[in-house]
């Protein structure tokens, strides 16, 4: 370990978080009291929905594991769908970590993902990235992984560098995120060749129109519906190759990978 410029000590998965920052995300003075590296300040880059505002609160980080996400699965993929346990083995699946690899767990929320990631990935390095203070404040205070580092940044312009991580994670966040489809394009942008990918995101079903039942559902809450083929297509169309599509309720797990690079002839 070594300290910031603020005294407190910064963990050496941070310090491996900060090599893999684009030249022009890197900050000038590493400020790290609150044990995550915080690239926004003041700046804020949830919606201005109240849905959306909901994720900077203070009192959703407290009810958020136990309580809210559980209801969230539930109205998304429905009572029989997939519980926290079965999203947790599915991103394993989808993700297939080997031990050193590096992850990135994209609107990571308090890193209930990150940290089965930072278990799997032995020696990797994991790191989680939203842009609520409120979350990543407690996500900070609740790890004990070593290899695990928080970045407090917009999933909609990454601050890493191309081609930065083996796998990369985006559970429940694209559709709170206000621009998700950028988002996409840079989750295939900091995914490594041969990399992976794992979405989990809501689906429109039944015979109401994607733009008709977005509106009614995005107005209420802040949640964007997608379109059946809206994420599957943004993935392919970034270049990436066995896009697969598992349906639950409204909800959707895909799966992708990047095409390894081309050996030289
Ligand atoms: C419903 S939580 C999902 C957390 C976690 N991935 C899970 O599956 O439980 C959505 C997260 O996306 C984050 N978020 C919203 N807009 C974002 C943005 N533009 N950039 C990064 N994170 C964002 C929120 O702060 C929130 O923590």
């Amino acid at each position: 370990m070594s300290s910031s410029e603020a005294g407190r000590p910064v963990a050496d998965a941070t310090r491996q978080a900060l090599e893999l920052l684009s030249p022009g995300s890197r900050p000038e003075r590493l400020e790290f009291d609150r044990g995550y590296i915080d690239l926004l300040g003041d700046g804020d880059a949830t919606g201005r929905h109240p849905g959306q505002r909901l994720m900077t609160s203070r009192m959703l980080p407290v009810v958020y594991e136990r309580l809210w996400r559980p209801t969230l699965g539930r109205l998304l993929m429905g009572a029989i769908g997939p519980g926290t346990d079965d999203e947790r083995k599915l991103a394993l699946e989808m993700l297939e970590l080997s031990a050193g690899e590096r992850v990135l767990d994209v609107g990571c929320g308090l890193g209930n993902f990150a940290r089965v990631f930072a278990r799997a990935a032995g020696g990797g390095l994991v790191v989680g990235l939203d842009a609520s203070r409120t979350m990543l404040d407690r996500a900070a205070r609740e790890t004990q992984a070593t290899n695990l580092a928080y970045v407090r940044g917009d999933a909609a312009a990454l601050p890493f560098r191309d081609e930065s991580f083996q796998a990369v994670c985006c559970f429940a966040a694209l559709y709170p995120i206000e621009e998700p489809l950028k988002a996409v394009d840079e989750i295939v942008r900091v995914l490594a060749p041969g990399g992976r990918v794992a979405v989990l995101s809501s689906i429109n079903r039944g015979l109401l129109p994607a733009a008709a039942r977005n509106a009614i559902v995005r107005g209420l809450s802040g949640v964007r519906i997608f379109a059946r083929d809206e994420l599957t297509h943004a993935l392919a169309q970034g270049g990436l190759t066995a896009v697969e599509q598992r349906v639950s309720g409204f909800g959707q797990f895909i799966s992708a990978r990047k095409p390894a690079a081309q050996a030289p002839h």
